[in-house]
This record gives structure tokens, C-alpha cells and sequence, in this order.
């Protein structure tokens, strides 16, 4: 399993990448927001220090805009990936941005149909955000157990990044699952050496 960073910290970046751990990076304009000063020189900052992916979130919400929108922001590197919110407008923008080449990653899935129909617009990533999920009362990896069958069900090489990660708990299952990718964010990834009754606590 990739470990992504989930954050928009350069030093978390440089630490974790100490350890040969940071596979990709995901940013999102709260992550952004809280690093202070210009958001575009953060990020060019990220897309060259890491080696892998680097997700940029697209904030538009009409499929022309949102095309707009991610074809600036793939400017800032080859390795970035347009991250959009799940929605009709998104998964249009989604056929589109693929049939130009343009990786994209659909986030904010609450459901496995929604990444069914991320997979099938022609997304690379899906993000289901378990913690948001789990928060509500919901079981946020049975979604994520859901959508890995679908995907195999159907040969669909898009990548779930299990997203929105509280604790070890959810490494650990997104592990078992044989989930693709895990965003994982910084004061996690370093409980992730801690004993095992620590692993279901944020
Ligand atoms: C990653 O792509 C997401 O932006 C992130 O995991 C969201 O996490 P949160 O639910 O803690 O905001």
C-alpha cells in the first residue's frame, strides 16, 4: 500500500521522506489556508520536493470551470493531479480532463456509487473520506471494503486512496483491504510505530 502525506507542510514532507515513506502528497485549500502566505508558492514548493503525485483541489464547481481550473493547475507539475469534489458537474469534468490526458481523483465519496461513477468517467484516483464518515455515526471503511469489490468486480484500474484518516486503525484496515493508497496525516503516520491498543484513538 502508498502511503500519501495529507498535508500541505513542507516540513512534515521533509521529515516523513526521511523515513522513504512519502509515496504522493494531498493538499486541500483548508490544508493550504492554515501554511499561511501565497497557496501557489507552497505548492510549487511541494511539487518539487516530492517524487509522486501531487494532489491540488480544484475549488470550481461547473464542469467547464472545474476543467479550467485543473488544466491551470496541472501547470505547476507533471506530477499533478486534479483532486475534485464528487458531484454531476464533477464527473463531467472528469470525462473530459481524461479524454485530455489529465489525471483526476474524485473526492468527497461518501458512497461506492459515486466512485462507480468516478471509475467509470475515467478517474484515476477515488478518495472515500472514512473519518467524515465515521464521524457521522456511518462505518466509513465498509465503504471502502465495498468499492475494492466493485472495482475488482468490474477490472477498474482507478486507485482508491482511502482519505480523511483519524487514527492507525484506519492504516491498518485500508492495509487489509487491499486498498490502493492511504492520505495519511502527519501525527498519524507517526503513531503508525506505536503498540496496538493505541491504533483505533485519534
Ligand atoms: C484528502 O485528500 C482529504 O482532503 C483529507 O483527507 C480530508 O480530511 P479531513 O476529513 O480530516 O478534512
Amino acid at each position: 500500500m502508498k502511503f500519501f502525506l495529507d498535508t500541505a507542510n513542507i516540513n512534515e514532507i521533509k521529515r516523513i521522506q526521511e523515513f522513504g515513506l512519502v509515496d504522493g502528497v494531498t493538499t486541500n485549500p483548508t490544508l493550504l489556508a492554515k501554511e499561511g502566505g501565497r497557496w501557489e508558492e507552497i505548492v510549487e514548493s511541494i511539487c518539487k520536493l516530492v517524487d509522486g503525485p501531487v494532489h491540488l483541489e480544484v475549488v470550481s464547481t461547473n464542469a467547464r470551470d472545474i476543467v479550467r481550473e485543473a488544466k491551470d493547475l496541472i501547470k505547476f507539475g507533471p506530477n499533478v493531479v486534479a483532486k475534485i469534489s464528487m458531484s454531476m458537474e464533477a464527473i463531467e469534468a472528469v470525462r473530459i480532463l481524461s479524454s485530455m490526458g489529465i489525471p483526476t481523483n474524485v473526492s468527497l465519496i461518501f458512497s461506492p456509487l459515486q466512485a462507480l461513477m468516478a471509475a467509470k468517467a475515467g478517474a484515476n484516483y477515488v478518495s472515500p473520506f472514512v473519518g467524515r464518515l465515521d464521524d457521522l455515526g456511518h462505518d466509513g471503511m465498509e465503504l471502502v471494503s465495498q468499492l475494492i469489490s466493485i472495482f475488482e468486480n468490474y477490472g477498474f484500474d482507478t486507485e482508491v486512496i482511502v482519505s480523511s484518516i483519524r487514527h492507525p486503525g484506519h492504516v491498518l484496515d485500508a492495509a487489509l483491504m487491499g486498498a490502493d493508497i492511504a492520505t495519511i496525516p502527519f501525527k498519524v503516520i507517526q503513531k503508525l510505530s506505536h503498540y496496538p491498543e493505541y491504533f483505533y484513538s485519534s
